[in-house]
């Protein structure tokens, strides 16, 4: 309660808010304007949102207690995102991320219907080893690690407004023949529902060497 924390790519702020609700004073910095004027319609007290880059935070030194970036990591410049975390988290604050496991590119719904996606997601998303070595390289100590499977569902409707909305970033990297045989196999075979589960990878590490 009271932490500063920050969300680094906040997208329309879902985690800055329940954040908020919890206790922390929560800013939100996303290089999206589009974004951040969803994120901006409910107020974030004793914070707020920021527009600016993850490789350049507008933040002061040593300002935060901890950081957090969820669906992120495979976005960013890596080493220069992570030594701007060193840089605007104080000694021994918490960098958080979430991001995809390995697992769950195995059996994606979208991978079943394109099949790229697979191969696109394993070359964009890092990897578990990538993430500790570039963490170590920005000054971080070990992280913690924990995986968790979370069971999601889509509405045949809303799986189909995101294929055509291009909502899931990885269809942009498609080519265009592949996009409209996968969308044309989907309007024909998704059922009802999509069931599927989102497997995380969350790690957190703290700002400076670990104690000895
Ligand atoms: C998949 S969304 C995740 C949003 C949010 N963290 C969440 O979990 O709902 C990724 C966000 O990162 C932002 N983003 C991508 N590259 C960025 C960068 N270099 N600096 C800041 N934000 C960035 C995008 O604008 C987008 O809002």
């Amino acid at each position: 309660v009271g932490a500063r924390v920050l969300d680094v790519g906040c997208g329309t702020g879902r985690v800055a808010h329940a954040l908020a609700e919890r206790g922390a004073r929560v800013w939100g910095v996303d290089a999206s304007d589009e974004m951040l004027s969803v994120a901006r319609r409910r107020e974030l007290p004793g914070g707020g949102f920021k527009r600016g880059q993850a490789e350049r935070l507008p933040f002061k030194d040593g300002w935060f207690d901890a950081a957090v970036l969820r669906q992120v990591v495979h976005l960013v410049e890596r080493p220069r995102t992570f030594a701007e975390l060193g840089r605007v988290l104080r000694p021994g604050g918490r960098a958080v991320i979430a991001t995809f496991d390995r697992a769950h590119f195995e059996g994606y719904w979208l991978g079943n219907l394109f099949p790229s996606v697979d191969r696109i997601d394993r070359g964009r998303f890092p990897t578990l080893d990538e993430l500790e070595v570039e963490l170590r390289g920005a000054g971080f100590g070990a992280p913690a690690v924990t995986r968790l499977t979370q069971p999601a569902s889509l509405s045949r409707d809303e799986a189909l407004e995101r294929i055509r909305g291009r909502y899931i970033s990885t269809l942009h990297l498609l080519d265009p023949e592949e996009y409209d045989r996968g969308l044309a196999r989907a309007e024909q075979e998704l059922p009802e529902r999509v069931e599927y589960e989102l497997d995380w990878l969350v790690l957190a590490a703290a700002n400076g060497p670990a104690p000895r």
